[in-house]
């Protein structure tokens, strides 16, 4: 039987929802902690080590988590990750599309690097030069989004509306990421997330926010939408200009009724989504993982020995 490490510190519901899909392909996986994995560094053993795969390496590990922590911490974890796919294990998504994607700055370049509609953003130190930037767009009647480079499920976003708010514009560990407020279609406030696996969109939500701030961890309700052809290929791009094998995109349509991308998460999660769908999105990563990455690399190896 095989066996697959799902890197959690936190298992809960998708945890579960992970184990019995791939369960029902044949697979055994077991949660495990990055924090607990280490690098032994030494002839004839196991460089790689990871609880409950001390004889044998996993087949392949699925992310479903990367803990916070210092710079040497993150980075650590990221190297595991990293060093599971140099030696040939699958890592679903692999270290450098979650450290893309983690760090919202390089998601905004490389979203704009690859042609498609982002807001306004600015990445930078200088505080001085983020107030001056802030000042300008105020003037011009814009407001600004402030959030921290490495954050998530809306946790300390910031809306900047008018000059006093400059006072208590802070920065996230010495950088500032400002981008500029882009006021959604419709009535209220809202945004679209879209569920990439493979290249494919596989199901898309509405998520109206109680205000502004459009994330399920926010208290935003989720409504089923169709998923439009350009929405759908839009969150696709999104999740190929970050290589991803899937993500979780969010997209805002704005007043004018474009699409702009304002975030693509490598490590999404989808109970909030399937409480307004059919689709079985576990179903779906672990098939894809299984059948794509894992028996691909089976194959490649009986090619070879042939
Ligand atoms: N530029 C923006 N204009 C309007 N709303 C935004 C903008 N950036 C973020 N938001 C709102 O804040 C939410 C969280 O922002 P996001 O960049 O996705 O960070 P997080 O990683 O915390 O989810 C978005 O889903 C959206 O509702
Ligand atoms: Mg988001």
């Amino acid at each position: 039987m095989g066996h697959i490490a799902i890197f959690t510190d936190d298992p809960g519901w998708h945890g579960r929802q992970l184990r019995q899909a791939f369960s029902d392909l044949g697979y055994a996986s077991d949660f495990v902690s990055l924090t607990e994995c280490k690098f032994t560094i030494e002839s004839g053993a196991l460089p790689i080590r990871i609880p409950g795969f001390e004889d044998m390496l996993p087949d392949a590990v699925f992310v479903r988590g990367v803990p916070g922590g210092s710079l040497e911490e993150v980075v650590l974890y990221l190297d595991v990750l990293h060093a599971l796919k140099a030696t040939g294990i699958p890592v679903y998504n692999d270290g450098h599309a979650v450290e893309r994607s983690v760090d919202k700055g390089m998601t905004s370049f490389l979203l704009h690097n690859a042609g498609l509609p982002t807001p306004v953003t600015w990445v930078l130190r200088n505080r001085e030069n983020a107030l001056a930037i802030a000042e300008v767009e105020l003037k011009a009647g814009n407001m600004l989004i402030s959030k921290p480079l490495f954050g998530s499920q809306g946790e300390g976003i910031r809306r900047i509306e008018k000059m006093t708010d400059l006072f208590w514009l802070t920065s996230s560990h010495g950088v500032y990421y400002l981008q500029r407020f882009v006021h959604c279609e419709g009535e209220g406030f809202s945004d679209n997330r879209v569920f990439v696996i493979n290249g494919l969109a596989v199901a898309a939500m509405r998520r109206r926010g109680k205000f502004w701030l459009n994330n399920v961890a926010r208290g935003a309700a989720c409504e089923l939408i169709e998923l439009d052809p350009e929405l759908a290929l839009l969150a696709v791009k999104a999740a190929n200009a970050l290589s991803m094998d899937y993500a979780g995109v969010d997209i805002i349509k704005d007043k004018a009724g474009n699409y702009t991308i304002i975030e693509v998460n490598s490590i999404p999660a989808w109970k909030g989504l399937e409480s307004v769908c059919d689709v079985n999105i576990a179903e779906l990563l672990a098939g894809d993982l299984v059948n794509r990455l894992i028996c691909k690399e089976t194959t490649d190896a009986l090619a070879l020995e042939l």
